[in-house]
């Protein structure tokens, strides 16, 4: 292996432009803000990954959980619902000094700020989306501040990302999703690509992620996009 000063001098370069790259993404995303709602289908993953990107390329992110998320995510991935949630994220490897810490709303804090139309965010994702959770925002039932929060950012007109989770899926779940993508939500099922060849859970589930975060608008640079 070469490891002669022309060799260490690349490395060096690779780590700048590294450094300087997170340093223009965190400026970049530093005026986002962006509303993150775990609810109760299987692949928590995918919400915990998403969030870790968000806060550590610098967003200002709301995350809201169902009672039914929290079991997923005690199931899937070890959370204690009786514990902090931030503390979770910290132990997951959420570098959370390196953003704005994040504020958590259960789905009962229905008098939290995304429930309503006059709080301002950059878009709402939904990850994992449960069928219920899709049928309540498919037909407007706004009972809990997950599905309020979705009723309220397609009436104001800004991104809602829905994850749904099911296989497969029955004809209510795609009359659901057709429903929800006419009034305004982008439909992105957990998908994950192979082009890129993802060598583990981890990277697999960044191929859905990296998408997300390009509907919500948010700069990102996870994993390689197709021929650039
Ligand atoms: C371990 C586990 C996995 C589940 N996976 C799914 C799933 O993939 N999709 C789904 O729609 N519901 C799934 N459910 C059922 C939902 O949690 C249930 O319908 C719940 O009422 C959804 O509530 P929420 O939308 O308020 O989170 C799962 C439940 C458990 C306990």
């Amino acid at each position: 292996m070469k490891t002669g000063p022309d060799q260490r001098k690349k490395k060096q370069i690779k780590k700048d432009l590294k450094n300087q790259d997170l340093k223009n993404k965190n400026m970049v995303n530093q005026d986002k803000t962006i509303v993150v709602a775990i609810s109760g289908a299987s692949g928590s993953i995918y919400g915990v990954r998403l969030l870790k990107e968000l806060i550590e390329s610098g967003c200002r992110v709301l995350i809201i959980l169902s009672h039914a998320g929290q079991k997923v995510l005690a199931h899937e991935m070890g959370y204690d619902p009786g514990s902090s949630f931030l503390l979770f994220l910290e132990e997951y490897g959420v570098e959370l000094g390196r953003g704005i810490v994040p504020e958590i709303f259960l789905q009962d804090e229905i008098a939290s700020a995304p429930a309503s139309g006059s709080f301002i965010h950059h878009g709402m994702a939904v990850v994992p989306c449960s069928m219920k959770t899709l049928s309540a925002v498919a037909s407007g039932y706004a009972d809990n501040l997950i599905t309020r929060s979705c009723d309220v950012g397609l009436k104001e007109k800004r991104p809602l990302v829905l994850v749904p989770r099911e296989t497969p899926f029955g004809l209510i779940h795609l009359a659901n999703m057709t429903r929800a993508a006419r009034a305004g939500a982008v439909i992105l099922p957990p998908i994950p690509s192979f082009y890129s060849f993802p060598a583990t859970i981890e990277e697999l589930v960044d191929t859905v992620v990296a998408r997300i975060m390009d509907h919500l608008g948010v700069v990102n640079a996870l994993g390689r996009r197709w021929r650039s």
